[in-house]
């Protein structure tokens, strides 16, 4: 299916109408950048975070996992530069107060601002395009000097000094730095040698003063990263292989090449060697999915400096000591969510009636197997399709239904990417043709053909 503009407002509503995602606090006019994940939802969430974890860790012989506190020492934030420096520009409307990204209000006017420019240049490019630039609310131009807010989110938790409110602590605005403070921990622990790599999947919070694009920027969200530890001189190697991992592996989970691309950053931060964006075609356009960066040695320099605690390796091999350098693999779980809603949503005609189909991969669909009893007034076939379902529920998330026609059965089981359906009628009971007793009618959701699978041989068929 062609996607076009109404493609995202298509994914909201089937998010909404079957419990993929809910705006957040919606019973209290809603909440702004929050979203809550559904029954639905939460299995496809937990399921990429798995798919994610089983690339990353569980197949790579020197990456180990990690789970940081979400709330650390302030001083953590200081020593990333969060504190002092991440920040967003922001515009207040002369005419109606409401406050714009200066970025976004340019991205508007299809001027190109990247939200990695610096301070000094989003700064000069607002002001040369004030004249064409227009508030979201009221629609005047005139707006204030840009401000710049910052990203972190402010917690009481854990104010440690006499001052109170002097010594804030915050939660965390990325995963990784709890990485990076556990490096020798890790290091000590899990007798891992460079080059080795720590994963983590985590919630992260932001201030983000607009975020848009419903789950594609939030407030409180979650990022899967990956950090690798190597040595100074092979930075860019790994850089390049860990470039090359992270695109395959969303080829390998079914997305079109022709939707994914790279986009590299001009402005590189001062420490950075390389910093390239996986950018996904959104139903809004080509937009970040995922970073990989090569940061050389800055975070672990940094946290030496703040904690006076060693950050050095020792090669043991060349007698050598040195501050690894980083390669990172950063990916925000919301964002692939809503890849995966774009990418494999379609509408198709089956039987002659137009259907709405998510044709998740079978690793990715929130539910694996659906069971029906042709009929729910018949306790015969109800209870052989229970035994059908603790049988299959064993193995995989499945889900029992017996509410209307098995069509309309079908349908919903469409709409949420269920793989295969599985009926249990008269035959499955003998009752009508007794070669076809304990047989199962298994029904495949992108062809919609059928089968006749025997209960014994089903758990097979379905893996
Ligand atoms: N440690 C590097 C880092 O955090 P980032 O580009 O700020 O870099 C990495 O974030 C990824 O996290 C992004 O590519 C995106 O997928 C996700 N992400 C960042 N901000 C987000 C937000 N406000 N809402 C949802 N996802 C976000």
């Amino acid at each position: 299916m062609e996607k076009s503009a109404d493609t995202m407002e298509k994914i909201v509503a089937l998010s909404k109408r079957r419990g993929f995602v809910f705006q957040g606090s919606e019973i209290y006019g809603g909440f702004v950048g929050s979203y809550d994940y559904g029954p639905y939802g939460v299995e496809l969430a937990n399921n990429i975070k798995a798919v994610w974890w089983k690339s990353m860790v569980q197949k790579e012989k020197n990456i180990v996992g990690l789970d940081s506190a979400v709330v650390t020492h302030p001083k953590v934030w200081e020593a990333s530069g969060h504190v002092g420096g991440f920040s967003d520009p922001l515009v207040e409307c002369n005419e109606c107060h409401t406050r714009s990204r200066a970025d976004h209000l340019l991205e508007d006017k299809d001027i190109f601002a990247d939200e990695k420019m610096s301070e000094e240049e989003i700064n000069k490019l607002f002001d040369s395009h004030r004249d064409k630039l227009t508030c979201p609310k009221c629609g005047q131009k005139d707006f204030g000097e840009i401000k710049a807010l910052n990203l972190l989110v402010k917690s009481n938790l854990g104010n440690f000094s006499d001052n109170w409110n002097e010594d804030p602590s915050y939660l965390r605005g990325e995963t990784c730095q709890g990485i990076y403070i556990n490096y020798k921990n890790v290091l000590d622990s899990a007798r891992v040698k460079i080059p080795f790599g720590i994963a983590q999947i985590g919630k992260a919070f932001r201030n983000e003063i607009a975020p848009r694009q419903y789950i594609f920027r939030k407030r409180e969200f979650e990022q899967m990263e990956m950090q690798m530890f190597v040595s100074p001189d092979s930075g860019m190697e790994k850089f390049e292989e860990w470039k090359e991992k992270r695109m395959q592996y969303y080829l390998d989970l079914g997305f079109k090449a022709e939707n994914l691309r790279w986009h590299e950053h001009e402005n590189l931060v001062f420490y950075a060697k390389a910093a390239f964006d996986i950018e996904y075609n959104f139903p809004f356009g080509y937009k970040e999915l995922e970073g990989v960066h090569a940061r050389g040695d800055y975070d672990l320099t940094q946290h030496q400096k703040f904690s006076d605690t060693s950050m050095e390796y020792l090669d043991q091999k060349n007698n050598e000591k040195y501050i690894p350098h980083v390669v990172e693999t950063s990916v925000g779980l919301d964002r692939t969510f809503l890849a995966v809603m774009t990418e494999f949503y379609d509408e198709d005609e089956l039987g002659g009636d137009t259907r709405i189909v998510m044709r998740f991969p079978k690793k990715l669909a929130p539910i694996k197997v659906a069971v029906f009893p042709l009929l729910k007034n018949k306790p015969d076939l109800v209870a052989k399709a229970e035994e059908v379902f603790s049988l299959v529920a064993e193995e995989m998330r499945a889900e029992f239904d017996d509410n209307g026609n098995v069509g309309k059965r079908y349908r919903r089981q469409d709409e949420i990417g269920t793989p295969h359906c599985v009926t249990i009628d008269f035959e499955t009971l003998g009752e009508e043709n007794s070669d076809l007793k304990d047989t199962v009618t298994v029904r495949d959701r992108d062809t919609g053909e059928q089968e006749r699978v025997a209960i014994a041989d089903l758990i097979e068929y379905l893996k």
